[in-house]
């Protein structure tokens, strides 16, 4: 973890003399402006009931915050009430949380896209509510564009590899610190989405089909990993190897990428007053990999209620309230998070403020799973491994065919019997 977490106190609200006002804890995520948006969606609730929001600072990398929470939550700790669950999750860590179906509307619970409650629901139980969807984007610089002779972005790995170097030539003359692409090339679970991208691109599957079997090693996917290494010291820095998502963003927002990777946060930032690119970006969908199709990998968070909370009832309805269309209409409009109800897909002030929600709708409902239904509680071991061999090839340590090879082994060993 790289800073130690802290707890914050929020806002205290005065209790209205109600016997019944508590105090609840609320972990959020503090990538870009998560934090600050989760501060006042959770101040909107304090001021509307009379309750209490104390906000937990989690890391960074969602690796971290599955660390640290698996922690409290093997404790029984009631410390967290609610906690932000990525969509890889509810597979994990469904014993330690409330269910939520019944204790929702069921019309409330409905009105979200299908797939993220069918993710967020493990036997039957509904672990979680969707908060906000991700999706992989490719980020571009549209006066660049212009400016070396291009019309359109690329629509395959090689036409990028291609219109990066030539822009990264021309831009280095005056800045050496220029880079063609930039993308999360890091050993964690971003690295697990970045090369899932290139994978399912190029036609090679997603490392685990849906009846559990280990398809990652076939030639399309070695392929693929290898095109990626390819970039690497090329028109992307040697330095991606250690980017998460916002060193990728920080390069890119202060004018040094000619395009990123990265998922819609990263819209509302780099159109924000202190961006040197603000007016200058366009989104389109990732590349495909040859004979393949684009492919977008699915993220996303959700909210759930510990089972180990002392305040289940006011913890339930905080989860309620940030999840429903007023605050996810707030946050789709401040921090381009994407709703998880379709029907905001619709609404005009959204889609002025994000103009890609509409366009690349498709994108958003057509993303590719992480293998976390099939792999169950499994998932993390499995994803580990294949960052680390999607990383081992990106280092030149390894060709592609030799690690989709390994890797074959050693998720066969972690599926044992079964996952
Ligand atoms: C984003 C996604 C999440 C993913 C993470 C990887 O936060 O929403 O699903 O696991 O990035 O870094």
């Amino acid at each position: 973890m790289k800073k130690p977490a802290m707890l914050l106190a929020l806002t205290t609200v005065a209790a209205f003399g109600s016997a019944q006002a508590v105090t609840v804890t609320l972990a959020c995520g503090s990538v870009g402006q998560e934090l600050q948006l989760c501060k006042d969606g959770a101040a909107r609730w304090a001021k509307k009931t009379g309750n209490t929001v104390k906000v937990f600072e989690s890391p960074n990398l969602t690796n971290d915050r599955l660390g640290l929470y698996q922690q409290q939550l093997a404790a029984k700790s009631s410390d967290i009430d609610v906690y932000q669950l990525d969509v890889v999750w509810p597979g994990l860590l469904s014993q330690h949380f409330v269910d939520l179906k019944g204790k929702i509307p069921a019309a409330e619970v409905n009105a979200n896209f299908k797939g993220i409650i069918a993710a967020d629901t493990v036997n039957g139980k509904l672990v979680a509510m969707p908060w906000f969807t991700d999706a992989g984007l490719l980020y571009y610089r549209t006066d660049l564009m212009k400016k070396y002779g291009y019309s359109a972005a690329p629509k395959t790995w090689a036409e990028l590899a291609a219109m990066a170097s030539k822009i990264q030539a021309g831009e280095q003359k005056t800045n050496k610190a220029f880079a063609g692409y930039v993308f999360q090339g890091k050993n964690y679970e971003g690295l697990t989405c970045d090369a899932l991208e290139w994978v399912a691109s190029f036609g090679g599957g997603a490392i685990v089909d849906d009846a559990g079997k280990i398809t990652i090693n076939n030639p399309r996917a070695a392929a693929a990993l290898n095109a990626a290494a390819s970039w690497v010291g090329t028109v992307s820095p040697k330095g991606v190897t250690t980017y998460d998502e916002e060193p990728a963003r920080g390069i890119f927002q202060s004018g040094n990428a000619a395009f990123m990777r990265n998922w819609p946060y990263a819209w509302a930032l780099g159109q924000g007053e202190d961006s040197k690119v603000k007016g200058n970006i366009g989104v389109a969908p990732l590349p495909a990999g040859p004979g393949g199709s684009p492919a977008a990998t699915l993220g996303g968070w959700q909210l759930g209620v510990s089972m180990y909370s002392k305040n289940q009832a006011a913890s339930i309805e905080l989860v309620r309230y940030l999840t429903g269309p007023a605050e996810q209409k707030i946050r789709a409009i401040e921090g381009a998070y994407n709703p998880t109800i379709s029907a905001l897909y619709q609404d005009k002030d959204i889609l002025k403020a994000n103009p890609f929600f509409g366009s690349l709708l498709s994108v958003f409902t057509n993303a590719v799973a992480r293998p976390s239904g099939p792999t169950k509680g499994k998932y993390n071991q499995v994803s580990q491994a294949f960052s680390t061999a999607v990383s081992d090839v990106l280092n030149k340590k390894m060709t592609g065919t030799a690690a989709v090879a390994q890797l074959s082994t050693d998720l066969a060993r972690i599926k044992g019997r079964g996952w």
